[in-house]
């Protein structure tokens, strides 16, 4: 003790010396009888005294026995219980003596009593880490604030006091590219996860390592006076496991037990679930996942039903929520030979002429195979099996293998001998063979050609606007051949005149008309005048010696009317894409339309309810009129009109939709509208179901945060605890609530891009509730003006409130200097004592 607390409290010590003399301390709280008792002294606080037991007679002196420790003692005289040196709380934290009073032959009065002294922590010992450096590896793209490695301190000092209530941060963040850091850590658990940031950004080709200083504050890190230690994080960027298979190949029509496994996905969490996931329809998906992430075809797949597959595999978590973005897988079947050749027809009927020559063309006899084109399982080969009859000989035909062309292999056939062959044709793959059935009529030799009734039809006025199909002329030629045969049938064809084939001509073939009709819409603009040639000809080659003349030829003319018409739009229908938020005034698209008379074309809008867009109507340039909403209307459809600026009746109509692309414009909300409540009083453990929603596109991975407004009500009040992506439950920390209309101001977060965040006032009414679990609702009582005499009383009543509250403070200041004399007082009474114990 120094020097200047001896004159300071001079006074007390003389007295507080006298006092130990006479075996009393004068002072309840430091002396009393012997018994059981328990004391509390603070560790590393030196020397000093704790208590004074008085004798009662005939008891004359005391012992202590049990853990003195060389640290405690009892001075046998006096009675005073004394410590004589320093406690550490990291020793020992308690020591039990055993004291008993002793009379003047130092026999036993009293006791042993149990006394106590527990040994108070005080923080002197900083936290530690565990290890010096730690080191971790984390995946690319890893769900922000999953851990992935976990820090640990430890601290010496008693675990039920702040003393050793640790609080981990990141000091350091090396490099530290971005403005947010790459990684967080979990201030109580000292778990290490990725940001969002880091979710979004770590990339192993960029930085592939990250060095952390983590530090550990004890007193929960409130104090100035907390102690502080560090540590390094050594941090590997690893790839992301999650990727996707290069395309698949698998074979069809497998003999293989299945299911097969075709690949394997790993998520970077371990225990992630596994779902497959089809965009188009199918009626089954033949694939599934295990648990492992391995992928199975689940059967023989068929390429002749479908050739690929394209489908996604997700991870989930328990929750499940995505823990990654899906993985396209794409499978393409590939082809075996499994299927037969087929002929086109059951039966190939085909004419030859009896005089024809050797090597000419008769026909083709064709057949398909169902797998793959243009490889070897589809590739078909051609050879003739039998001939029935076998007259003049078995081998009149020839069929080219590979195109089966069949061709007269002499000049050998006769009406007379056989009118009619039957050939069976082997069509073969190279694993599978098919008969195919070909008729070969013989028939007459066509040595007479097609005569046309008229040379000239003269002239035909059609007006443009005729539809195409209609008929515009009949026209008729004859031919002396066999009839109904090749030899007589004719064949009408247009061969000058019309380049653009705007006309046909079909052939009755009982009668041999021919049907001239519109093939294509006649416009007057284009073509005023057609100068048609048609020639007749016959499907049958003529005999040598034997031509086309021109009485196979007729001509006529094709006068068009004009026939004033309304513009016509370049296209029947126009679409254009657009962000949402595009400003007003923004060009989305350009219609053209064009008068065929010539006339100049004024464009405007019908239809536009929301009066989103406006057209020029000179250029047919269609703006924005105001902000679009993809929330209103996501496919906002108009009519565009086109009208004749000198005939404004003459008018046509195409139709224009804007389809929307989704911003993420609107914040989360709240789904439920309904009234929030609790029943007054609270009991604890209630909560409540609270679904978020969002009016933006919502994506099949569409996740939202919850979280409560960090204002210190709130967080004393509330509490919520999130169940799945789209819902978490609200609920009261503590039962002290009155009964009123709680605002709780909930914070949504949606993932969208950019994200957005809602703030919502929720109101919660903590109220009585009628026995249906819903609120009581009392009349209300009428509320009004107090009258004068009312007001005077109320006045008066916050007189005497205020007089109190000064009388109450006043009080107090008194109270609190008295009380902090008398501690002063105490602590130099123990100081003197001890240096009178130590003499
Ligand atoms: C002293 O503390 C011990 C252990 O906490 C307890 O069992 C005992 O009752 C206490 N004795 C007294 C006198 O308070
Ligand atoms: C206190 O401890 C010191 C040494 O540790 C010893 O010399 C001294 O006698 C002790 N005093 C009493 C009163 O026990
Ligand atoms: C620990 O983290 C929680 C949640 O992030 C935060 O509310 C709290 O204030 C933090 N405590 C300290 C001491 O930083
Ligand atoms: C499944 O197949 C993939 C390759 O296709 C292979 O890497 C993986 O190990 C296989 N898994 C099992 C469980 O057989
Ligand atoms: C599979 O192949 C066999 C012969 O190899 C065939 O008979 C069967 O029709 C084929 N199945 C499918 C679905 O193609
Ligand atoms: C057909 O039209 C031409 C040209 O206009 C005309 O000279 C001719 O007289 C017309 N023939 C008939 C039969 O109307
Ligand atoms: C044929 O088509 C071309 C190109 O479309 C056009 O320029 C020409 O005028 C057409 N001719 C007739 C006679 O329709
Ligand atoms: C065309 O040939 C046929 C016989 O094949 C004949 O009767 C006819 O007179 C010929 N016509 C002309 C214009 O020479
Ligand atoms: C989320 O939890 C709520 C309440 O338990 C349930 O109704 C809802 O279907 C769940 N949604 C998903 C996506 O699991």
């Amino acid at each position: 003790m120094s020097f200047s607390m001896f004159r300071l409290c001079g006074f007390q010590i003389l007295l507080v010396i006298h006092l130990a003399m006479c075996q009393n301390f004068g002072n309840l709280h430091l002396t009393g009888p012997l018994k059981d008792m328990n004391f509390s002294v603070p560790e590393g606080s030196g020397v000093r005294l704790i208590y004074q037991f008085t004798a009662e007679p005939p008891a004359v002196s005391f012992r202590a026995t049990g853990e003195k420790d060389g640290l405690l003692d009892i001075v046998p005289k006096t009675g005073v219980l004394y410590l004589n040196g320093s406690l550490d709380w990291e020793t020992k934290t308690k020591y039990s003596l055993q004291v008993e009073s002793l009379d003047e032959e130092g026999q036993r009065v009293k006791g042993p009593y149990t006394i106590i002294v527990f040994v108070e922590d005080i923080n002197d010992n900083p936290p530690e880490f565990d290890q010096l450096k730690y080191t971790g590896v984390v995946r690319q793209n890893s769900r922000p604030g999953k851990p992935f490695m976990y820090v640990h301190a430890t601290d010496r000092d008693d675990p039920s006091t702040p003393h050793a209530q640790l609080t981990y941060s990141i000091l350091h963040h090396f490099p530290n590219p971005y403005s947010q850091m790459l990684f967080q850590i979990n201030n109580v658990t000292g778990a290490i996860s990725p940001s969002m940031t880091g979710s979004y950004y770590l990339d192993p080709q960029k930085q592939d390592t990250f060095t952390l200083v983590v530090t550990v504050k004890d007193m929960a890190g409130l104090t100035m006076n907390a102690f502080t230690s560090s540590a390094d994080v050594i941090i590997t960027v690893k790839e992301s496991l999650w990727k996707a298979p290069p395309t698949i190949h698998i074979q069809e029509n497998s003999t293989r037990d299945h299911p097969v496994n075709i690949s394997q996905v790993h998520s970077n969490e371990p225990d992630a679930i596994y779902e497959l996931f089809v965009k188009e329809q199918l009626p089954r998906l033949p694939f599934s996942v295990n648990q492992n992430g391995v992928i199975y075809v689940t059967e023989p797949l068929d390429r002749e039903k479908k050739d690929t597959y394209l489908f996604f595999v997700i991870a989930k978590d328990k929750e499940g929520e995505l823990v990654d973005k899906p993985l396209q897988i794409s499978v393409i079947v590939e082809d075996i030979n499994d299927n037969p050749p087929v002929c086109q027809k059951a039966l190939t009927v085909l004419e030859v002429q009896e005089n024809e020559d050797a090597g000419n063309y008769i026909g083709t006899v064709s057949a398909t195979d169902m797998d793959q084109k243009d490889t070897l399982n589809s590739r078909l080969q051609f050879k003739i099996e039998s001939q029935v009859p076998a007259v003049p000989a078995n081998d009149l035909f020839f069929i080219q293998q590979d195109t089966g062309i069949l061709q007269l292999i002499s000049r050998s056939l006769n009406k007379r001998i056989a009118s009619s062959y039957s050939l069976k044709v082997l069509v073969t793959d190279a694993v599978f063979q098919t008969i195919c059935d070909v008729q070969i009529h013989v028939i007459d030799i066509n040595d007479q050609i097609p005569i046309f009734e008229k040379s000239d039809y003269q002239n035909v006025t059609v007006a443009e606007d005729l539809p195409v199909g209609t008929v515009i002329l009949e026209i008729q030629a004859t031919d002396a051949d066999e009839p109904l045969t090749g030899s007589s049938y004719i064949v009408y064809e247009v061969k000058e005149g019309d380049p653009n084939k705007t006309f046909i001509i079909e052939t009755d073939p009982e009668t041999n008309r021919g049907f001239i009709k519109i093939n294509k819409a006649l416009d007057f603009e284009t073509a005023q005048v057609y100068n048609l040639v048609i020639h007749a000809t016959n499907p049958e080659p003529l005999v040598p010696g034997v031509q086309y003349n021109s009485s196979s030829i007729t001509v006529f003319k094709v006068f068009l009317t004009n026939v004033d018409e309304p513009p016509v739009f370049s296209r029947e229908a126009y679409t254009a894409e657009a962000f949402e938020n595009i400003p007003v005034n923004t060009l989305v698209m350009t219609v053209e339309a064009y008068d065929p008379e010539g006339d100049t074309v004024r464009y405007s809008l019908e239809g536009d309810v929301k009066k989103w867009l406006r057209i020029d109507s000179s250029t047919g340039k269609i703006y924005t009129a105001s902000l679009l909403d993809r929330e209103q209307k996501q496919a906002y459809e108009v009519q565009v009109v086109a009208s004749e600026s000198n005939n404004v009746a003459q008018k046509s109509k195409a139709t224009f939709v804007i389809n929307l692309k989704d911003v993420n414009d609107n914040p989360p909300r709240l789904a439920t509208n309904g009234a929030l409540f609790f029943c007054h009083p609270l009991s604890g453990g209630e909560r409540t179901l609270i679904q978020a929603t969002d009016d933006d596109e919502q994506m099949f991975y569409s996740t939202f945060t919850f979280s409560l407004k960090d204002d210190t009500d709130t967080r004393n009040n509330w509490e919520i605890s999130k169940i799945n992506s789209t819902h978490a439950y609200l609920s009261p920390k503590h039962t002290n609530f009155d009964e009123k209309v709680y605002n709780v101001p909930v914070i949504i977060n949606d993932n969208g891009r950019p994200p957005l965040e809602g703030e919502i006032n929720l109101e919660v009414n903590v109220c009585k509730c009628s026995s249906e679990k819903s609120c009581f609702i009392a009349v209300q009582r009428e509320r009004s003006w107090p009258s004068a005499g009312q007001a005077i009383g109320i006045l008066l009543g916050v007189l005497l409130l205020i007089g109190c509250i000064i009388a109450s403070v006043f009080f107090h200041m008194k109270y609190k200097e008295k009380d902090q004399k008398k501690s002063h007082q105490e602590d130099a009474k123990d100081q003197a004592e001890l240096h009178s114990l130590a003499k």
